[in-house]
């Protein structure tokens, strides 16, 4: 790649980077983390590419989701252990219904740096810092808190290494066994009214598996019954802390971004002529951008061409996030404007961005109708245009969290203040994730052009 450098970004302008009030502490953090083991290795990545490609052509189903940030306070084994669980869950549903391949992704294991509104909070009459992320600042509204420490990034290094260990174990080490699958239920869901379907679909589950055991096929020689690929990913927002993790693979001599296997490019930092744009066009890692109403076609059919040159299916995730209003408005120009130059992406909907509200009780939180409807408008969309939506990407969590009103049990505005952790976007709880899968394998049923991928898929 001509004039690319790994600091070239450095060159241009830049958004929602941390400004260190000690230089030279940040450049020893820096210089440190680049002596730190890769996350992930090249060959992962590749591979990643390659199950996205199969998503390009309409043979797999993309399913991305963890938290809107990931917090040390919220650090615990139970919590990766849930979150995995529940993205295992809404896999299954959806390739029972779709017969498609699920790739998994999660937000998980470095989704730390935010993106925020405002640079300053103001609480009464006091104005700080905004909160920029666990591995930039503290939440609580001090102003010892807020200013941004460098020595936070080996922190969430190191947090992001050991939750990345634990999903390795669980994804390797016999925890996402198929035959296992009543065991990946949460406590949660046996009082839920999602309990009976998901039972259902276990019960069927089980029955496939016995129909296959007696014919010999078992897990104990079938890694593909007893594994899962699952892969992580997070926004490329830090481009310092990116810069730092970037290596060159010894066995090509190409650059990849080892903080995870699939980076994005936010809603606020896709500008063309910036420094998040720039970095991402020397890695070789899939990357995703997020599209919001403000995206012009031909500004992300030309982001497209300069991160993707060679047009490398599996490359580019585009990932539109309207509003479910907005989405008739927005997405059939976007995917015009995307067929007109011929580019080879995957459509993914993250049906949370766009459906932020205020409620009465004063907390930030997304209705799950909202959600639900930009997912059947997305599909909707998809289907007149001829276009295949090969993805979901949510804001969710394993715990039993009243972040988003609705959903089957009804969680009002009042019902927010209960179990409300986050620290940044409303995540649907394990419940409401679920129940999501079930919604999307019946938009999946309706589709017919799933019906004909799946159909080629098994040919
Ligand atoms: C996010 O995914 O957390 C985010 C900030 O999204 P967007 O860039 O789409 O606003
Ligand atoms: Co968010």
């Amino acid at each position: 790649m001509k004039n690319w450098k790994l600091n070239s970004w450095r060159k241009y302008p830049v958004k929602h980077i941390p400004t260190y009030d000690d230089e030279k502490e940040l450049n020893d953090v820096l210089n440190k983390l680049k002596t730190f083991p890769p996350m992930v290795f090249a060959g992962e990545t590749r591979h990643l590419k390659e199950q996205l490609a199969k998503v390009v052509d309409g043979k797999a189903f993309l399913l991305q989701g963890g938290d809107c940030a990931e917090s040390f306070a919220e650090f615990h084994p139970d919590n990766i252990r849930d979150t995995f669980k529940v993205i295992l869950q809404m896999s299954l549903v959806l390739t029972y219904s779709a017969s498609l391949p699920v790739v998994k992704l999660g937000r998980i294991a470095g989704q730390f740096s935010k993106p925020r509104s405002a640079p300053t909070e103001k609480q009464g009459d006091k104005e700080l810092p905004s909160y920029l992320g666990d591995n930039i600042n503290a939440i609580d509204f001090t102003e010892k808190a807020r200013r941004p420490d460098p020595k936070r990034l080996f922190k969430a290094y190191s947090q992001s290494a050991s939750t990345l260990n634990l999903l390795r174990a669980f994804s390797k080490g016999g925890f996402a066994d198929l035959n296992k699958v009543h065991l990946w239920n949460l406590d949660y869901i046996k009082k839920s009214p999602q309990a009976k379907k998901f039972k259902e679909l276990e019960d069927k589950i089980a029955d496939a598996l016995g129909f296959m055991e007696a014919c010999g096929i078992t897990s104990d020689f079938n890694n593909r019954m007893y594994t899962v690929n699952f892969w992580t990913s997070h926004e490329a927002l830090h481009l310092p802390f990116e810069e730092a993790m970037t290596r060159v693979d010894s066995t090509t001599g190409e650059y990849h971004d080892t903080s995870a296997h699939f980076v994005w490019i936010g809603d606020r930092t896709r500008q063309l002529d910036g420094g998040h744009v720039e970095f991402c066009k020397g890695i070789e890692n899939p990357i995703g951008i997020k599209c919001g109403p403000t995206s012009k076609p031909d500004e992300i059919a030309k982001i497209c061409e300069v991160l993707n040159p060679k047009n490398e299916k599996g490359k580019i995730t585009l990932i539109s996030r309207f509003g479910h209003q907005n989405v008739e408005k927005f997405l059939p120009k976007l995917i015009r404007g995307i067929k007109k130059e011929g580019l080879n992406v995957v459509w993914s909907c993250d049906p949370m961005h766009g459906n932020t509200i205020k409620s009465t009780t004063g907390f930030k939180t997304r209705p799950f109708n909202d959600v639900v409807n930009e997912v059947k408008n997305v599909f909707g969309v998809h289907q007149s245009e001829g276009s295949y939506a090969g993805g979901l990407h949510i804001e969710m969590t394993g715990q039993d969290v009243t972040e988003c009103t609705g959903g089957a049990r009804k969680i009002s505005d009042a019902d927010l203040s209960s179990r409300y952790h986050t620290h940044c976007d409303p995540r649907l709880n394990s419940e409401q994730a679920i129940e999501l899968a079930f919604l999307i394998s019946d938009e999946i049923k309706k589709n017919t052009s799933y019906s004909k991928n799946a159909i080629q898929a098994a040919s």
